[in-house]
């Protein structure tokens, strides 16, 4: 598809022009040929933190201030909507890389101890700024955050992000059992400090809260009922949480909550699942787990770099996303398990691990899925994940020859879908070029 010139009502106080790429619509439901917009040489306009004009760039140029200076990044460029991360765990940055175990193993030696450091509020506020930054530095623009279980590392993420001007969502940890005693809330105080958190974040500016039971076998029934209460009274919340990422994980739910159909069943029948319920992984869901996903209008963040890292197994994305009952899929680093906070390293990922199921994701479909896919996820694709005036102005420019070998490859490419599959396969944090926030410029690449 080529982009309509298109312009909405305010006044544009910046813009930038390059080749973009864009979605209408889902390009898993209805083609690419449908929903994929590429302009090759365009401009996209902001004011007041929204886009105000995008197409074509001879005539956008017309339709704007002639005063209005407008920033080139050249036609080796490639602007998309910023990236979205629907999975990660801010405090878990300074433990990336933790060798040797699997994932009932690694949160044991590895991540519990570090989550413990985060009571310390100067300790979490420098770990936030590092995080955010490195968001900032990889294109991603919007992410569903885990922090601790202690409140003061949710108020650390949220006044970076807020000065920031990001729009993420993010939650206290709640789990009062199976892990370490200074780890440990309780139904009480997870509930009441979760409550105050909500009543002091969510919905200012851009941020949003996420009610967070870190998964099944670190809250009692008790907790999971009263974190089902709590979304009750606040049901404009996230809800995130964890399921089906490892066999020895989906065991030990079986004998945690023997009463229960299934893993899945667990949250269901605690009124966990609906809509803005983001749940982490869904590998080994069976069939009638992914109806009630599709039921219920909940999302599954894909993390494909955590999944190879932790030999949790691989998501079957085509399986999820069958068209006689999809289920919305999101895409997540899920860091400090994750290895990358690069969202074209996950997106590589992502391809291998649909390869594993005889499933060709095309280049089209992945930034698809990295940007409004994962808004979609989240349900917030009427704000974010796409460009187009109205539209929150987050934007990722990426530099399609960011390399000396990715700079030579795109010599021998022929069409754009085959830069596009080259960009995800061989480019990394050194790809993106600039991000905006809001259409503020909030990273631009050093000059080389
Ligand atoms: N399951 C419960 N907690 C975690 C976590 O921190 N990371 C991952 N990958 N899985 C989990
Ligand atoms: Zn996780």
């Amino acid at each position: 598809m080529v982009a309509d010139s298109k312009t909405s009502a305010a006044a544009p106080t910046a813009a930038i022009r390059g080749p973009v790429l864009t979605f209408t619509g889902d390009p898993f439901k209805e083609g690419l040929e449908h929903t994929m917009v590429h302009e090759s040489d365009a401009i996209v306009a902001f004011g007041g933190g929204k886009i105000t004009h995008f197409g074509p760039a001879n005539q956008i140029a017309q339709q704007l201030p002639p005063n209005l200076e407008v920033r080139s990044y050249g036609p080796d460029s490639l602007i998309s909507a910023g990236f979205l991360d629907s999975h990660v765990h801010f405090p878990q940055t300074p433990m990336i890389a933790a060798f040797g175990a699997q994932l009932l193993d690694w949160l044991n030696i590895y991540t519990f101890p570090t989550e413990g450091k985060y009571s310390d509020k100067a300790f979490a506020s420098g770990v936030a700024k590092v995080f955010l930054e490195e968001c900032l530095r990889n294109g991603i623009t919007t992410s569903c955050v885990y922090c601790t279980v202690f409140p003061q590392s949710v108020d650390a993420l949220f006044e970076e992000a807020e000065r920031l001007g990001m729009r993420i969502a993010a939650g206290k940890v709640l789990m009062n059992r199976n892990a370490p005693d200074y780890l440990l809330d309780t139904t009480q105080t997870g509930y009441d400090d979760s409550k105050m958190l909500i009543g002091k974040w969510h919905g200012r500016g851009r941020l949003m809260y996420a009610i967070t039971p870190r998964f099944a076998p670190t809250s009692t029934p008790d907790q999971l009922e009263s974190a089902g209460d709590l979304w009750n009274e606040h049901p404009d919340c996230y809800m995130q949480t964890h399921v089906s990422e490892s066999r020895a994980e989906v065991a030990w739910v079986k004998e945690l909550f023997p009463d229960r159909k299934g893993y899945l069943d667990v949250y269901d029948h605690y009124k966990l699942c609906r809509p803005r319920a983001v749940f982490g992984h869904g590998i080994h869901l069976d069939d009638s787990e992914m109806q009630c996903m599709h039921a219920t209008g909940s999302a599954i963040s894909h993390c494909p770099t955590s999944n190879f890292f932790l030999g949790s197994g691989h998501l079957n994305i085509k399986r999820a996303m069958l068209k006689d009952r999809p289920v919305r899929v999101g895409l997540g680093t899920d860091l400090g398990a994750g290895t990358s906070f690069s969202v074209l390293t996950t997106l590589n990922e992502a391809y291998k691990a649909a390869q594993l199921n005889n499933y060709a994701l095309t280049a089209g479909c992945a930034y698809y899925f990295a940007t409004r896919g994962t808004a979609n996820a989240m349900y917030i694709d009427d704000k974010v994940g796409s460009i187009a005036p109205g539209m929150e102005a987050d934007i990722v420019v990426l530099d399609m020859k960011s390399t000396p070998i990715i700079k030579y490859r795109m010599k021998s490419v022929k069409e754009f879908a085959e830069g596009l599959f080259v960009q995800m396969t061989m480019g990394d944090d050194r790809a993106v070029q600039a991000t905006y926030i809001a259409g503020e410029l909030r990273y631009s690449k050093p000059p080389r």
